[in-house]
C-alpha cells in the first residue's frame, strides 16, 4: 500500500475522548499517523505490519493502579523508537518502566498553569514559555510520584509535580496534560516538536497524497470499470475526480435522486457536475417511490433505515446497467473508520445510523475502493482543490444522505417538503447575501411537527414553526451554534413568515453538539 511510503507515525488508543485531536494536529505538521485501539497493538503489528516511525500514547478512563488496566507489550519501550505518552500513556509508560502512579492526590480537572523546571528538555517545548508560564488543559485523577529511571521531570503545574517528563536520550516523553485539546494554547507545538524529534520531515503533503494515490489506483484497478454513486457532497465528487484523473474514461456516476434534495438541487447538482467533468452520470428520478415508502412513517431510525434500503436497491438497479462495472468507489473518510471502533473494542453506541452505500459491494460483487480513507474532511478538501476543482464544489456545506425526511421530525410529506425547501432557501439565500457562508460548517432549517397561532394582518393564522439551524464546527463531530446578529436573524424570520405559506413562527437552535447533534434526527 503507498501509504507505506510515508513516514508514519502510531497512535495508541486507550478509550480518550479526543485521541482523534491528536491525529488532527499531527495532520497539520503534515505527519501520517493512524489511530488503533491498544488491544490491537501487538509486539508483530508494530515491528513488521505498520512499522512506525514513532508511538503517542493517548490518554483514556483507565487506572494504572487497576490490576485489570490496559496494558502495552513492554518490548515497545525496547524497539528504539521514540514515544510520547499523554496523561494514562504517561502513567503506563511510567508504571512499566519501573516508576511509581498514585491514586488519591488532588484531582485536576480543567486549565492549569505549566512552569519550566531545569530546563533540560528544550527541545520538547521550543517555542513555548517565550512569554512566561503556560496554560494547559488537564483531566486527571491520578499521578505519576515516582519517576523510571532515565526521566527527568521537565514541567510542573500546582497539582501535578511531574506534570511533563523527559528521557532525552531514548526520546521518551511523558504529559499529563493534554497537548491535544485547544485549551492547551501551545499543544500543537508540543506535538509537532515532537515530531521533529522524532525525525518526521513533514512528508505528508496533499499534492504528495495525490500523486500517491493515482499511482496506487490506477494499480489496484488497472482497466477495469468503476462506478461511483454521487451525493452532491464533496466527499463523493472528490472520489469521482481523483478516480478520472487517474483512470480517465473508466469511470461512469450514478445520481440517485430521493425527492428529498433542496430546491433545484439534483438539477443544479447534474448541471455543476457536466460542466466540469467529462464523465458519463446516470441520473434517477425516484422520488415518488421513496415518498411511497415513508407515508406515515414517524420514527427517525425507522426513516433513515427505510430509506437507506432503497437508496441500496434503487443503486443495485442502476449498477447492473453499467456493464462491465467491477468496482465501486465510495468517498468514505477517516473519521468513519475510526468512529466505528471504540477504545475498548467493544463497539460504540449508535446515536443515529448513517445513511451511506455500506454493504453494497457484497451484495453487487463489487469490490470497493475508497481512495478517501485516510483523510479528514479538510484535507478532502484540499484534495479537491490540488484536483483543480472549483470553489463551489468544495466550499458546498455537507447534506446528510437521508436528506430533507430528517429535517421534517413527524411523518413526510409532499406538502412539508415543498414549506421546508422554500423556508430553507430564504435562509441559505440570507446566509450568502450577508457573505457568512464560508463561516459556517452547515446552515439548514427544520420544520417541526408543532403549529402555533400568529397575527398576520388582522387575521389569527395557526401554522407550523421552523426552527434554523446554523453550525460552526471543523469535522461535524462537535459543533457550535453560530452566533447571528439580531438585524440578521429578525430579517430572516421575518422573511421567511412573509414569503412562506404555512410557517407563522421561526425559532434559532442554539444547541452545541454535544449534547446535541447537528440535525434533528
Ligand atoms: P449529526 O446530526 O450526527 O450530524 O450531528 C453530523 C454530520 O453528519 C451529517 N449527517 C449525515 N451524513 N448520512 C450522511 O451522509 C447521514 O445519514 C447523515 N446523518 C447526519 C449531518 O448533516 C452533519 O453534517
Amino acid at each position: 500500500m503507498e501509504i507505506d511510503k510515508f513516514q508514519k507515525l502510531l497512535i495508541i488508543d486507550f478509550g480518550s475522548q479526543v485521541s482523534q485531536l491528536i491525529a488532527r494536529r499531527l495532520r497539520e505538521a503534515q505527519i501520517y499517523c493512524e489511530i488503533h485501539p491498544y488491544d490491537v497493538v501487538t509486539e508483530d503489528f508494530i515491528r513488521y505490519e505498520f512499522r512506525p516511525q514513532a508511538i503517542i500514547l493517548s490518554g483514556g478512563p483507565g487506572s494504572v493502579t487497576d490490576p485489570n488496566c490496559p496494558l502495552l507489550p513492554p518490548a515497545i519501550y525496547g524497539m528504539g523508537i521514540p514515544i510520547l505518552g499523554i496523561c494514562y500513556g504517561q502513567q503506563l509508560m511510567m508504571q512499566q518502566l519501573g516508576g511509581r502512579v498514585e491514586q488519591g492526590h488532588h484531582r485536576e480537572f480543567g486549565r492549569a498553569i505549566l512552569r519550566p523546571t531545569n530546563g533540560i528538555e528544550k527541545h520538547l517545548f521550543e517555542g513555548l514559555f517565550e512569554k512566561g508560564d503556560e496554560t494547559v488543559w488537564m483531566s486527571h485523577g491520578d499521578r505519576v510520584t515516582k519517576l523510571a529511571d532515565g526521566f527527568e521531570v521537565v514541567a510542573q503545574s500546582s497539582n501535578a509535580p511531574m506534570a511533563a517528563v523527559a528521557n532525552p536520550q531514548k526520546k521518551f516523553y511523558g504529559l499529563q496534560f493534554h497537548p491535544e485539546v485547544h485549551h492547551t494554547v501551545n499543544g500543537a507545538k508540543i506535538i509537532a516538536n515532537f515530531g521533529r524529534l522524532a525525525g518526521f520531515d513533514g512528508d505528508w503533503t496533499m499534492g504528495s497524497f495525490r500523486d500517491r494515490a493515482i499511482t496506487k489506483l490506477r494499480q489496484e484497478i488497472g482497466d477495469a470499470h468503476v462506478i461511483c454513486g454521487l451525493s452532491g457532497g464533496v466527499d463523493s465528487v472528490v472520489t469521482a475526480a481523483l478516480i478520472h484523473r487517474a483512470l480517465p474514461g473508466q469511470l461512469t456516476c450514478v445520481f440517485v435522486d430521493h425527492g428529498l434534495l433542496r430546491e433545484n438541487e439534483a438539477s443544479d447538482v447534474a448541471v455543476m457536475y457536466q460542466k466540469h467533468f467529462n464523465i458519463p452520470l446516470l441520473v434517477v428520478d425516484a422520488s415518488q417511490r421513496f415518498l411511497h415508502a415513508l407515508h406515515g412513517v414517524n420514527e427517525p431510525e425507522t426513516k433513515r433505515k427505510i430509506i437507506g434500503q432503497h437508496f441500496i436497491d434503487i443503486f443495485k438497479e442502476e449498477a447492473a446497467k453499467v456493464v462491465g462495472a467491477t468496482h465501486l468507489a465510495q468517498g468514505t473518510l477517516y473519521p468513519d473508520v475510526i468512529e466505528s471502533l471504540s477504545p475498548s473494542g467493544a463497539p460504540s453506541a449508535t446515536i443515529k445510523s448513517h445513511h451511506n452505500v455500506g454493504g453494497l459491494p457484497e451484495q453487487l460483487g463489487l469490490q470497493l475502493v475508497e481512495p478517501l480513507r485516510e483523510l479528514f474532511k479538510d484535507e478532502v478538501r484540499n484534495l479537491g482543490r490540488k484536483l483543480g476543482l472549483p470553489s463551489q464544489f468544495l466550499k458546498r456545506h455537507p447534506f446528510p444522505g437521508p436528506g430533507l425526511a430528517i429535517r421534517c421530525p413527524g411523518a413526510v410529506t409532499d406538502e412539508k417538503l415543498k414549506i421546508l425547501r422554500k423556508a430553507d432557501t430564504i435562509f441559505i439565500d440570507q446566509i450568502r447575501q450577508h457573505g457568512l457562508y464560508d463561516d459556517i460548517w452547515q446552515a439548514f432549517v427544520t420544520l417541526l411537527p408543532v403549529q402555533s397561532v400568529g397575527v398576520m394582518g388582522d387575521a389569527r393564522t395557526y401554522e407550523s414553526v421552523c426552527a434554523l439551524r446554523a453550525v460552526t464546527s471543523v469535522d461535524g463531530m462537535t459543533a457550535d451554534f453560530f452566533e447571528f446578529s439580531h438585524e440578521f436573524l429578525s430579517e430572516t424570520a421575518s422573511r421567511i413568515i412573509n414569503e412562506v405559506r404555512g410557517i407563522n413562527r421561526v425559532l434559532y437552535d442554539i444547541t452545541s453538539k454535544p449534547p446535541g447533534t447537528i440535525e434533528w434526527e
